[in-house]
């Protein structure tokens, strides 16, 4: 009987996905005795009635390496420890199935997990480890905000895509002689905002891990104009914080989400730049859900294809509880449980930050 191992995309979606899945269905492949099976949407699959589940052949995954996306389909809310529930008075709850999930395991037969996500399902990982599942994390984000590897997939393409946002933004405030301002994701990192304002040469950038001054931001702005340039662009990350201020969000109701959706810290700096005296034209652009879809860069191809060949390689060495890693220029595994004790911030004294300080970018501070 071949052994089968189960796949899951948990979270949000990132460009580089649909490499992974390729990598490992053709990695496996070559082996003869494995079965690939893809959990729709997450582990929703394995956990719905009926279950949802696909078997992933080599014919099936040709050529998604270049699609943006999951075709196994991916979820943000719930999972094996927090599935939603309505109650009968229409609210919502969440119930821990996690033995559930273990037992359906079982009954499918299924030998091996990899889960490909972010932090949540990284977490979730880890927790379904300590239950005694056989489990092997891949990082994902276009956040970059997992540790113990120097980049997630789906960054680069998130920087790519940002940088072409600056760009366009440049000619047309040049144009009209205004103030542009770039909302990029991130969530609790700058790492997107920072890389985009170094590629695409903005003024200003703002980012959680500094918080800003507006008056400094002003002052940057006021020398922008005075030395004869009459407009400016600003990228500011959405966790970006004023000193004494606190990060711009909403709340969610959806069940099973998380209940603090990031969002808003462009229109707010667009209206402080006003309280703070700023005469020239303002304008806010919200990048949202554009960086997370679409193709690949070449950059997130390599490196997911070099995640899903080694994390099927793991589950043949039964590194159980391990996540893939990229630590320059090896692909090689870590534990999970260290991969998810801190979140990957922009250390405010590396070199990066250092060059865009160098550059003459205006941090906030
Ligand atoms: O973690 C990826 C990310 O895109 C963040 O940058 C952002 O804050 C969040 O997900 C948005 O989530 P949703 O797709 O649920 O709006």
């Amino acid at each position: 009987m071949k052994k089968r191992v189960l796949i899951a995309t948990g979270g949000g979606d990132c460009p580089g996905l649909n490499a992974v899945i390729r990598a490992i269905v053709k990695r496996a492949s070559q082996e003869h005795n494995w079965e690939i099976l893809g959990s729709i949407d997450a582990f929703d699959g394995l956990l719905r009635d009926p279950m949802h589940l696909v078997e992933l052949t080599p014919e099936k995954v040709a050529g998604i390496h270049v699609q943006g996306g999951t075709i196994i389909g991916t979820t943000n809310k719930g999972g094996p420890f927090a599935w939603p529930v309505k109650n009968h008075d229409g609210s919502w709850t969440t119930v821990d199935r996690s033995q559930d999930f273990m037992d359906r395991l079982q009954y499918q037969n299924i030998d091996a997990v990899i889960n490909i996500g972010g932090d949540g399902s990284q977490r979730i990982s880890q927790s379904l480890f300590e239950l005694g599942c056989p489990i092997v994390g891949v990082p994902k984000t276009i956040d970059n905000d997992l540790s113990l590897t120097d980049f997630t997939f789906g960054f680069q393409t998130a920087v790519d895509t940002a940088t072409d946002a600056v760009d366009k933004l440049v000619t047309t405030a040049a144009s009209h002689h205004r103030i542009l301002i770039l909302e990029v994701m991130g969530r609790y990192a700058g790492w997107i905002a920072l890389h985009a304002s170094i590629a695409g040469g903005a003024e200003v950038c703002l980012i959680p891990e500094i918080p800003y001054d507006i008056n400094n931001v002003m002052q940057a702005i006021n020398e922008r104009i005075d030395s004869g340039k009459g407009f400016a662009n600003i990228v500011i990350a959405e966790g970006a914080i004023p000193i004494a201020g606190s990060m711009a969000f909403s709340e969610s109701s959806e069940p099973g989400a998380m209940k603090i959706r990031l969002g808003g810290a462009g229109l707010r700096l667009s209206q402080e730049l006003k309280d703070a005296g700023c005469s020239i034209e303002i304008r806010e652009t919200i990048l949202g859900h554009l960086q997370r879809g679409g193709t690949p860069c070449a950059f997130d191809r390599i490196l997911a294809s070099q995640f899903g060949v080694k994390a099927f390689e793991m589950v043949m060495e039964q590194k159980w509880g391990q996540m893939v890693a990229y630590h320059h220029p090896n692909i090689v595994s870590v534990p999970i449980k260290d991969a998810i004790k801190d979140y990957n911030l922009v250390d405010t004294s590396s070199d990066i930050v250092n060059t865009a300080r160098g550059l003459g970018i205006c941090l906030g501070d």
